[in-house]
């Protein structure tokens, strides 16, 4: 297995609970190294760009709103085969689908306060931490 990195955010549904210790201390304990981490308050902006590929959907205001409503951990994750593993650590996008143990089973609210994202394939994961951050942010 390969190492790999992959962008993961901890939404503001979490951090307005207080939760980005307990969400991180899942994905270290996964084995997922934090090799890069920032709080931001997204803009409106910086939210529709972010998820320009959902533009379309109906939720797309609502997945807006929401992603500016508070802070946000944007993180830079690396390990074996870590873009698999963090899905896998969140569970499912609707928590009412996810495993037992998965952040979104413990911690989510609903669909949209979901409390985490996680890249979906190796070139999204590119994209998706290039669009945070610059090279040097990120110390492996
Ligand atoms: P995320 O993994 O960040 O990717 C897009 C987000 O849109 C998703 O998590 C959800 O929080 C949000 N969302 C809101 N409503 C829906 C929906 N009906 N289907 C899928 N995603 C939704």
């Amino acid at each position: 297995m390969a190492i790999e990195r992959t962008f993961s955010m901890i939404k503001p549904d979490a951090t307005k609970r207080n939760l980005t210790g307990a969400v991180t201390a899942k994905l270290e304990e996964a084995g997922l190294r934090v090799i890069a981490s920032k709080r931001v308050w997204m803009s409106k902006r910086e939210a529709e760009g972010f998820y320009a590929v959902h533009a379309a959907r109906p939720f797309f205001g609502e997945l807006v709103e929401t992603m500016t409503s508070g802070p946000t951990i944007v993180q830079v994750l690396e390990g074996e085969n870590a873009i698999l593993k963090n899905r896998e650590v969140m569970g499912a996008t609707n928590p009412a689908d996810a495993a037992e143990g998965t952040i979104r089973k413990e911690f989510a609210l609903s669909i949209g306060e979901n409390s985490v994202h996680g890249s979906d394939a190796p070139e999204t994961a590119a994209q998706e931490i290039t669009y945070w951050f610059s090279s040097t942010e990120i110390v492996g």
